[in-house]
């Protein structure tokens, strides 16, 4: 349908909706749009359209999409004062860095994508890293990214992942070291490309003493010069008046933002598993070819007979593949096969090993990572199978050549790509 807009309001438009600008002067987060350009909103998420100039679109709604008009612009005063204030002392020095934080929802990506515009306008060079791994707009969920902008973005979620960093799960609760190192490593990366801001997304996590620690923890590694507090209320203060040596911003959570709920999320995440693992086929890889992370199979031997017939023993059932390390006996059972926890700890007691026991097929699901001989990502799949007598490993996967190292997470995904929770198996 065609709709037309008068000079100073916004179109907010929430997807599923496809919408092309027929004529006018439009922006979308400080983002000046083409006429022509079409821009599409996925399920659970809201586009504003700031109409600068009389404007004309024509819109498609999906099922459960709708769009309203509301006057003026949706973006908070104190957006468009901290943007240019970061944007004019970032075009002071070369890797100004901004972290920007806030709870789920709270606006984060769309501040991210103001200051990235803001910026661009003054000709800055910008290089974005997503830390948020369960929300994460460059590269697929689970992984934090980074990209160097090219132009104006209306959707982070359009900018294709220059390098990322597999995380293996959707929020950072069990995973905080190697969020901070993997930030870490990323800004070195951006850093190398001489930009003058790089802007830094954060997850949601911020509820309560842990989440503050680890916030903190985070700024302490990734040393921001200013820190971007997007709240509602005071809900970020006990994180933010922790911070020494960064600048830091306070801003509003727009009025105007669509939250989502958990079901919504996850439905989003499971449209970008969609979007990475699309043109995928089936791959088999010895996994001593390979290096596999993430894991600690492959990384033993076998043990010996004797060995063999001990574990048997204690367990009261024969394992159908063992692998022993120094410190573990990785266990895995047939199908079906089952073991009291008194025999396990029995087994451990007398070997005086850890137990890791899982059953043949449960791997089955598990996200993974691909990366090239230099540690650089190449993609994600789903593992499929691991025959562990053949010592092999199935991957559906799109990425075609150069997969030297396969990092299996703990997110499972069934075989419509939906999320079906966090598998354990393989985790130390
Ligand atoms: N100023 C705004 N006007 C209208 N919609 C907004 C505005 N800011 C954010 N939104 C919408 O609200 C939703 C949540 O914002 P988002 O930036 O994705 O939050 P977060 O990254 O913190 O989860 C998104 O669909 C986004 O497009
Ligand atoms: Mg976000």
């Amino acid at each position: 349908m065609k709709c037309n807009v008068d000079a100073g309001k916004t179109l907010l438009v929430d997807g599923p909706a496809s919408i092309d600008i027929v004529s006018g002067e439009v922006e979308v987060l400080a983002a000046p749009m083409k006429v022509g350009t079409r821009i599409i909103v996925r399920e659970g998420k809201r586009i504003p359209l700031e109409v600068k100039s009389n404007a004309s679109f024509e819109i498609m709604l999906g099922e459960g999409a709708s769009y309203e008009e509301v006057e003026g612009s949706t973006i908070p005063e104190n957006w468009i004062k901290t943007a240019k204030e970061i944007v004019s002392e970032a075009s002071l020095k070369l890797g100004f860095v901004a972290a920007v934080m806030g709870e789920v929802d709270s606006g984060k990506t769309s501040f991210c994508t103001y200051l990235a515009n803001t910026a661009i306008k003054e000709k800055l060079k910008v290089g974005i890293i997503d830390g948020d791994l369960g929300q994460s707009d460059i590269g697929p969920p689970s992984t934090i990214g980074y990209s160097i902008l090219k132009g104006h973005i209306k959707d982070l979620f359009d900018v294709n992942a220059e390098d990322a960093y597999f995380i293996g799960l959707t929020s950072p609760g069990a995973a905080t070291k190697e969020v901070i190192g993997g930030l870490c490593k990323l800004k070195e990366k951006v850093m190398m490309e001489e930009v003058e801001l790089v802007v830094v997304n954060t997850d949601g996590w911020v509820e309560g003493e842990d989440a503050a620690s680890y916030k903190l923890r985070l700024v302490d590694a990734l040393k921001p010069d200013a820190v971007v507090g997007i709240q509602q209320s005071d809900e970020l203060l006990h994180i933010l008046n922790g911070i020494g040596g960064a600048k830091v911003y306070i801003i509003d959570s727009p009025s105007a933002i669509k939250k989502r709920d958990r079901e919504k999320r996850k439905i989003l995440r499971e449209l970008s598993y969609k979007k990475y693992l699309r043109g995928g086929k089936v791959q088999s890889f010895l996994i001593n070819w390979i290096n596999l992370e993430g894991t600690l199979l492959g990384k033993g031997i076998q043990p010996s007979k004797e060995r063999m017939r001990q574990i048997e023993n204690l367990l009261g059932v024969k394992p159908w593949y063992c692998e022993e390390t120094q410190k573990t006996i990785l266990i895995v059972l047939g199908r079906g096969k089952w073991v009291a926890e008194e025999n396990i700890r029995k087994l451990e007691e007398n070997i005086k090993k850890r137990i890791k026991i899982f059953r043949e097929g449960e791997e089955t699901g598990l996200l993974v990572s691909l990366k090239d001989i230099n540690g650089k990502f190449l993609g994600i799949g789903v593992l499929q199978g691991i025959d562990y007598k053949r010592r092999a490993i199935k991957i559906y996967t799109p990425v075609k050549e150069g997969i030297h190292t396969v990092h299996i997470g703990q997110v499972k995904l069934d075989k419509e790509g939906k999320e079906i929770g966090i598998c354990t198996i393989f985790t130390n």
